[in-house]
């Protein structure tokens, strides 16, 4: 049976993608925060006849996180697939605040270095050896629209979240001989806030249909 792990798994598109890997005969290893939201999680894939598990970890605590995906890898066995969604809540972390291009420096960049760049550098650290070494596996990345678009509210966010976008355009480019196939979906739409576009099932598609095909480096959603 083939894994994906989701890092950054939350109700909305982490959920999506879940199920539709999950429908697929995936098993799904999810990873967030919160082992109670997590378990919220996996209990509504369970129901719907998808074996899943939960593995706390905060993307900041790199250490954590690399423990997370290793947790998962005994559980289940190697990730076939890592999809990287984590998407921060303002409430909870105010250092991550989007500031405007004008208002960047060096400390409001850090932290959306520290999650973009570090949080996947670390995640893709943990699975993609073993994916070399089998000659097969999945690198899907999401970031929103200022990775690849210019949005001036979004300075901070954009710098580390395009370095990203880079960086997956680049590891596309360099595992295509080794059989792993890496891809970027900058997302710009606000997920379902509108039609049935936006909504997080119809997203999941494109995941599902880019696992499939592999044949683009990155694919643009827009609903704008
Ligand atoms: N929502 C939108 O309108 C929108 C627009 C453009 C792009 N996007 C992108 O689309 C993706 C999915 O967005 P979504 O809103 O549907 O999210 P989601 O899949 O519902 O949830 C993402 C989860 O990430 C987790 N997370 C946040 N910070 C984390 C951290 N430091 N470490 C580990 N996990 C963390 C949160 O769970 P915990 O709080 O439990 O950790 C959250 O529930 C994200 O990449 C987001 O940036 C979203």
């Amino acid at each position: 049976m083939s894994t994906i792990a989701i890092v950054g798994a939350g109700p909305g598109l982490g959920l999506s993608i879940a199920r539709r890997f999950g429908k697929e005969g995936f098993t799904v290893a999810l990873v967030s925060r919160s082992q109670g939201r997590l378990d919220d999680l996996v209990g509504q894939l369970e129901k719907d006849g998808i074996t899943a598990a939960g593995f706390a970890a905060d993307i900041l605590d790199r250490p954590a996180l690399t423990g997370a995906l290793h947790r998962a890898t005994e559980r289940f066995g190697p990730v076939d697939v890592l999809e990287f969604s984590p998407a921060p809540k303002q409430a909870d972390d105010p250092a991550l605040t989007p500031v405007s291009a004008l208002e960047v420096n060096v400390e409001n960049i850090q932290q959306q270095i520290d999650y973009y760049v570090y949080g996947a550098v670390t995640a893709v650290q943990a699975v993609l050896p073993a994916m070399i070494e089998r000659g097969s596996g999945t690198l899907l990345f999401t970031t929103g629209a200022s990775s690849a678009l210019v949005f001036p509210q979004m300075g901070n966010v954009g710098i580390a979240s395009g370095a990203l976008r880079n960086w997956v355009l680049a590891l596309n480019a360099t595992l295509a001989d080794k059989g792993v196939y890496a891809t970027h979906v900058p997302l710009a739409t606000w997920i379902g806030q509108g039609g049935p576009e936006t909504q997080p099932d119809t997203i999941a598609e494109t995941y599902w249909d880019l696992y499939i095909k592999r044949d683009e480096a990155e694919r643009l959603y827009s609903t704008l």
